[in-house]
């Protein structure tokens, strides 16, 4: 039972000692040691105070305590709000509202609201006896409860690779507010949110004008489309990236160029770029891989030697990262970013932005992720549906405030990885020594088969969208870890010049250090709120791991 809604009479047991309150507060403790979410109904309000207020009178007087009852409500107030601080609210929602038909109307509401939870994830944690009988599934004792944990507990959980759950409960009022005030004024489609949303990532990255999109790939797309790109041209790009870089430069009609990766950063090597330059070269397309700006300056400097060709940098994965301390996505003509869910800053489905300075191809953007519309009804250019909703942005705006402590958090997590892979590859143990090697790894002569890419370069930072380390008999390393409840994943197992579908577009074998470091790429757990211990678990577990262990022939 991974959440746990807490019924009134429990609530009451937290806040003050009675008969039988002892085997709730150890369920509790329990609890928040095992990382079951705890919530508080909001729907409860009035009857917390008020059997509460009963509680604290009644004892007050058995104690001889003079107490009048409205000093005993403003008591039950000052323990009701010190207690469920430390829990979550869950909101009242429409549908618990018609439940006078019941034989317990507020039995029926908590129970209705149970049923928002997956199925089976969620229980009732109550000492009211009649709730039990009426709800046997889904309604449990502290005792109970107390007996599974002290199973479950005995296993080791397990760790998600991107935890969404921590932060939702952190932003939980901003987000509950925000979408329903989508749902009351109804605009769905470019309402208020969206525009507020590009005001604020415009003046984030610093660049002129934000237009918000269907998705990170349509980001892309419009982009191409707005420099006019089509059949006959050809864009520059990597190998080692998600699908949808190079795909979009195909459904406009284009050949990707794919030029071999920087093994240091897994991005675009831009000494490689000028060789492949062509009279039909209408674009560069940088990937900001892992969340690391590629060399913008290097790139942006070819691109002005020939012809000021447009540079878009797909930053999907780099929103909030920084290179000569500009924000990634304002880096070049146009930069592109995906709020996927998963991303550093992410919706609850799909979204993404376009960054540009240059006010004709803003407006070109616009057109285009509305059908090519200039006027209602007037279509100027081939365009797209394109637009990102209502309820996305406000789901993105929710998160924006915390969005700056969340990268801190990941440069955080991100740098404990490398200290104590450092340690456990190298043998570093003094605290200097291992500083100095955090930011000069590659460890080329590791006694093991696991290397890091080094840290990223002075002059710029990482959001880490993933945190990806090098690994050789990968596949067997996953299994193991996965055993052990840690799950992995590969981005990506397979330049995009090998996949099926492209591989006439460009020799295969042309890009060898992005071929090599396919095989071996393999992202560890990643999210702002890892903790220390299970990130000491996951490296434990890897460097105990027999794939590791196993030294290859010289
Ligand atoms: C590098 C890169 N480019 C483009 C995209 C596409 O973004 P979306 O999934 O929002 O279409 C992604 C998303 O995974 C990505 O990682």
């Amino acid at each position: 039972m991974k959440q746990l809604l807490l019924d009134v009479n429990v609530v009451v047991d937290l806040c003050v000692a009675r008969a039988g309150s002892a085997n709730a507060r150890l369920a509790i403790a329990l609890a928040e040691t095992g990382g079951v979410a705890l919530w508080v109904y909001a729907g409860s309000v009035q009857t917390f105070e008020y059997v509460l207020a009963s509680e604290v009178y009644t004892a007050a007087l058995a104690n001889g305590e003079g107490l009048t009852r409205s000093a005993a409500r403003s008591r039950a107030r000052h323990l009701l709000a010190r207690i469920t601080a430390d829990y979550q609210w869950l909101a009242a929602l429409a549908a618990e509202g018609p439940v006078f038909e019941d034989e317990d109307p507020e039995d029926a509401q908590l129970q209705r609201a149970l049923e928002r939870f997956a199925e089976g994830s969620a229980g009732l944690l109550t000492r009211d006896k009649r709730m039990l009988a009426r709800y046997p599934d889904r309604a449990l004792m502290p005792e109970a409860f107390i007996e599974q944990q002290r199973h479950f507990q005995s296993s080791l959980p397990h760790i998600d690779f991107v935890d969404l759950k921590t932060q939702q409960a952190a932003i939980r009022p901003a987000l509950e507010r925000n979408l329903h005030r989508v749902l009351h004024h109804g605009q769905y489609i470019l309402g208020p949110e969206v525009r507020e949303l590009e005001v604020r990532l415009a003046a984030y990255t610093g660049a002129k004008h934000c237009i918000t999109v269907a998705s990170g790939t349509e980001a892309l797309l419009i982009s191409l489309m707005a420099l006019g790109i089509g059949p006959g041209d050809e864009v520059i790009t990597t190998p080692f990236t998600f699908v949808a870089t190079a795909e979009v430069i195909v459904l406009v009609g284009a050949t990707p160029v794919f030029i071999d990766i920087d093994p240091a950063t897994c991005n675009i090597d831009p000494s490689l770029i000028e060789a492949r330059i062509t009279a039909r070269t209408k674009a560069i397309m940088p990937v900001s891989l892992y969340g690391q700006p590629a060399d913008m300056d290097a790139i942006n400097a070819i691109a002005a030697r020939h012809g000021n060709i447009p540079v878009i940098e797909d930053a999907a994965q780099s929103f909030g990262a920084t290179y000569q301390g500009k924000q990634s996505g304002n880096l070049s003509t146009i930069g592109c970013t995906s709020f996927f869910p998963s991303k550093p800053l992410g919706c609850y489905g799909d979204g993404g932005a376009i960054f540009t300075s240059d006010d004709v191809l803003a407006q070109a953007c616009r057109e285009i992720r509305v059908h090519g519309q200039s006027k209602r009804y007037v279509h100027t250019r081939i365009g797209v549906g394109g637009r990102m909703d209502t309820l996305q942005c406000a789901v993105v705006l929710a998160k924006l405030d915390r969005f700056d402590q969340e990268i801190s958090q990941r440069q955080t997590v991100a740098h404990r990885y490398h200290e104590l892979l450092a340690t456990e590859t190298h043998g570093i143990t003094r605290k200097e020594e291992r500083e100095e090697r955090v930011r000069v790894l590659p460890c080329d002569s590791v006694a093991t088969n696991l290397r890091l890419l080094p840290w990223p370069k002075a002059h710029r930072t990482s959001v880490f969208a993933q945190y990806t380390i090098l690994v050789e008999d990968r596949d067997a390393l996953q299994a193991g870890l996965y055993a052990a409840g840690i799950p992995t994943a590969v981005h990506y197992p397979v330049p995009i010049n090998e996949q099926p579908a492209y591989a006439h577009l460009c020799c295969p074998d042309c890009t060898p250090v992005a071929q090599s470091i396919a095989r071996q790429v393999m992202s560890l757990p990643m999210h702002p709120d890892l903790g220390e211990a299970d990130q000491q678990r996951i490296v434990t577990t890897l460097m105990q791991s027999e794939a590791l262990c196993h030294h290859p022939e010289p």
